[in-house]
């Protein structure tokens, strides 16, 4: 299976699903890396596994759908089987999803459905919930909204803040990636409406 992953950012979660591969644990390839941010540091470390990485800024396109015609061309010159979104800050919109149908997935730092959307760690603090986690899902058009694949639990403790708390839910979110990606790539994911079977 041949990946093509979106970051805007860190990067961490990329660095989790090369390492998995490097590990033996996912049998898989990262064929590109792409970013809507040209410092994303994800762009270095996928250089630094000698994968190919581009920046392709959206102000430089006249319109979203433009954007994302010029994303979709670069994963599929790539041959990317598979879209992993991994901390990019964009909606998926509709050319994207046309082009990759249910061939997007996305990860989340929150037990979906509640709170999605940006700094979902700190909702989940601020909130007071006793447990929050992360959720790796399939990408429909909506915000952190389709099929959920697969979610891990962390517990809130009483002497958290909200970046302590990120800090824990990214050690499951490191090693939930991988495995999702690795049940894809398995075909042992199967989707009926808004559940996801695993085979
Ligand atoms: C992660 O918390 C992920 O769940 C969210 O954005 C963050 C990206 O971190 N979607 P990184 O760039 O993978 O380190």
């Amino acid at each position: 299976l041949r990946l093509g992953v979106l970051a805007s950012g860190r990067g961490s979660n990329l660095q989790a699903i090369m390492d998995a591969i490097e590990a033996g644990r996912l049998p898989a390839a990262v064929a590109v890396v792409i970013s809507d941010n040209p410092q994303a540091h994800a762009l270095e470390r996928a250089r630094a596994r000698g994968i190919p990485a581009a920046a392709l800024s959206p102000a430089a396109f006249e319109s979203k759908d433009e954007y994302e015609r010029a994303v979709v061309e670069k994963l599929q010159e790539h041959r990317a089987g598979l879209v992993c979104l991994a901390g990019y800050m964009r909606i998926v919109g509709e050319t994207m999803l046309a082009a990759f149908p249910n061939r997007v997935i996305n990860i989340h730092p929150a037990l979906l459905p509640a709170f999605p959307g940006l700094h979902a760690q700190r909702q989940a603090w601020e909130y007071g919930v006793r447990y929050s986690g992360c959720t790796v899902h399939f990408v429909d058009g909506g915000m952190d909204s389709g099929p959920i694949i697969l979610q891990a639990v962390v517990p809130v403790l009483p002497e958290d803040t909200a970046d302590s708390l990120a800090e824990r839910i990214l050690e499951q979110e490191h090693r939930i990636y991988p495995e999702a990606v690795a049940l894809y790539a398995a075909g042992r994911l199967e989707i009926r409406g808004r559940r996801v079977f695993i085979r």
